[in-house]
């Protein structure tokens, strides 16, 4: 089954079988950005990175970085659970997020894609953004990231429109997921 964990250097073997099977891909939703080197497969950038990212999901407004949880996607239907993938879930937009960024980005690695993680871990994420009292997350793509697009569809999104080469839609929170407010 598909699920969200926070990035743990524990999980480093299943970690790095994901690092190594992306390669030279980029690694949306990974945070790998927040460091100034590239991420290798090793036990000890899995712990520089999982230090990082705890600060990075801090934000930074002198940076107009916002607050995130970074997020690994695992799945338990082999021999055990093990990270497959990366969701980060921005918890506000900032005017580059509003445009392009969106709440929500995510990867999943290339040996375990079309296997549905990635529509599952989008609606984990959805539901996480309305524990954050988010009732719509807006979530964008390539013009010509088809399996993205599709993804986003599936996960109830509704078009709004292309900015700078970005398909953007916008998810409805489901009542059952908001926060109350009250
Ligand atoms: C986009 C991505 C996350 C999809 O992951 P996935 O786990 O393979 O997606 P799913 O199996 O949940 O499939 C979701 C939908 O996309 C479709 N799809 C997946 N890969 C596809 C492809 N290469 N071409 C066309 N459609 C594709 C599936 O058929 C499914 O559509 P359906 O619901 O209409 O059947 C994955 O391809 C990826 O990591 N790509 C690189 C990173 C990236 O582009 N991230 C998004 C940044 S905006």
């Amino acid at each position: 089954m598909t699920a969200l964990v926070l990035p743990d250097p524990r999980w480093f073997p299943s970690w790095a079988a994901t690092v190594a099977d992306f390669g030279e891909e980029f690694m949306h939703g990974s945070g790998a950005w927040v460091l100034d080197h590239p991420v290798l497969p090793t036990e000890a950038a899995c712990e520089e990175l999982v230090a990082a990212l705890a600060v990075s999901a801090l934000g930074d407004p002198e940076d107009d970085k916002v607050p995130s949880t970074y997020y690994w996607i695992t799945d338990g239907s082999g021999s055990g659970e093990e990270v497959i993938g990366f969701l980060n879930l921005r918890h506000e937009l900032n005017d580059w997020l509003l445009e392009e960024g969106g709440h929500i980005g995510y990867s999943v690695r290339p040996a375990r894609r079309r296997q549905g993680h990635a529509t599952r871990a989008l609606a984990l994420g959805v539901r996480r953004a309305g524990e954050l009292g988010i009732d719509r997350v807006l979530v964008t793509c390539d013009s010509d990231n088809l399996a993205s697009a599709r993804t986003i569809e599936a996960g109830g999104g509704v078009f709004e429109d292309v900015r700078n080469g970005k398909r953007r839609y916008w998810i409805v929170v489901p009542a059952a997921a908001l926060r109350p407010t009250t």
